[in-house]
């Protein structure tokens, strides 16, 4: 029977109704939670119940992570990396404000969820403040970017997190380094835009994540079909790649986790005015 999520409610200016993504297969269906987390509401899959209508592929063999890390993410220039790290520490500074909210609803399912957590694409540490002071946790953050590390160290510190719980690992989402089924809960906000194949990411999200653990995630997402601002992403997206390390503005990445055959998913949609451009995003929680 597949583990149920979903966020707790949130009334706030701005906010779009929840959104279903349509995605195949996918039964909107309530079923009791085997993993005795408080979950309250939740959609399984049709997959996820009936198997043989959707048999797995074959697995691939696995990738070694350094060999994915110089495949999908080559070393930049060092000044480009550094530039990037100090743009995101810096200049992240209003958008993180106007998405505390969300994120301090999204992070409250974590108290229940386990205490091994790997954040992927972790950057300068953003989430830390959200969720590393509870007790006994142990963080792994993977970022290809070697940057990131003394900046997220610092979040990690000033969240209270013990530097013993605290590992920054270099390396991409695309072979993240962890054994199968060792994660609780793995976070991902801001970097399915950025990976180089969205798929294998998540792919790689289930691989890690225990039987019922937990993907929390915040992305950006191509604005709807034939509205304006899909139109100036569609512009933007190649000057937006080069400047923001790969970035894209024009995926559809609620679809690619609608897709991803987690067994249960709460997913959310919302406009920030703060980040017209990046706008609108997906958040919320899908149980392996
Ligand atoms: C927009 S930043 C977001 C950072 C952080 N998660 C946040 O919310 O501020 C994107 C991050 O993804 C990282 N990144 C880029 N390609 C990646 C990949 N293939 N796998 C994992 N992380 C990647 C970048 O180095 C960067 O730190």
């Amino acid at each position: 029977m597949p583990c149920l999520v979903a966020l707790p409610p949130m009334a706030r200016p701005g906010r779009r109704p929840s959104t279903s993504v349509p995605s195949r297969g996918r039964a909107l269906t309530a079923l009791p939670c085997r993993c005795g987390r408080r979950h309250l509401i939740g959609a399984s899959s049709a997959a996820a119940l009936l198997p043989f209508l959707a048999p797995p592929s074959p697995a691939a063999p696995p990738i070694d992570p350094e060999v994915m890390l110089q495949r999908v993410h080559p070393s930049r220039p060092d000044w480009y990396e550094e530039f990037y790290a100090t743009a995101m520490d810096q200049g992240m500074r209003s958008y993180e404000a106007e998405v505390a909210a969300y994120k301090a609803k999204l992070f409250s399912q974590l108290s229940a969820a386990g205490k091994n957590i790997l954040e992927l694409g972790v950057g300068t540490g953003p989430n830390l403040k959200y969720y590393a002071s509870e007790d006994g946790v142990n963080v792994i953050g993977v970022d290809p970017n070697k940057h990131m590390e003394n900046y997220a160290r610092m979040a990690a510190v000033s969240a209270g997190l013990p530097s013993s719980s605290f590992t920054f690992k270099r390396g991409v989402a695309e072979s993240l380094p962890a054994e199968d089924n060792s994660m609780d809960v793995v976070i991902g906000t801001l970097v399915l835009c950025s990976v180089n194949n969205t798929d294998m990411a998540l792919r790689e999200i289930k691989r890690v994540l225990k039987p019922d653990g937990l993907y929390l995630f915040i992305e950006h997402v191509a604005a709807p079909d034939g509205t304006l601002l899909q139109f100036v992403q569609g512009a933007l997206d190649p000057v937006q790649q080069f400047v923001a390390d790969g970035c894209h503005l024009t995926r559809k990445t609620g679809q690619n986790i609608s897709d991803a055959g987690f067994s249960s998913l709460s997913l959310e949609s919302v406009r920030l005015s703060n980040a017209y451009i990046i706008s609108p995003h997906v958040y919320g929680v899908a149980c392996k």
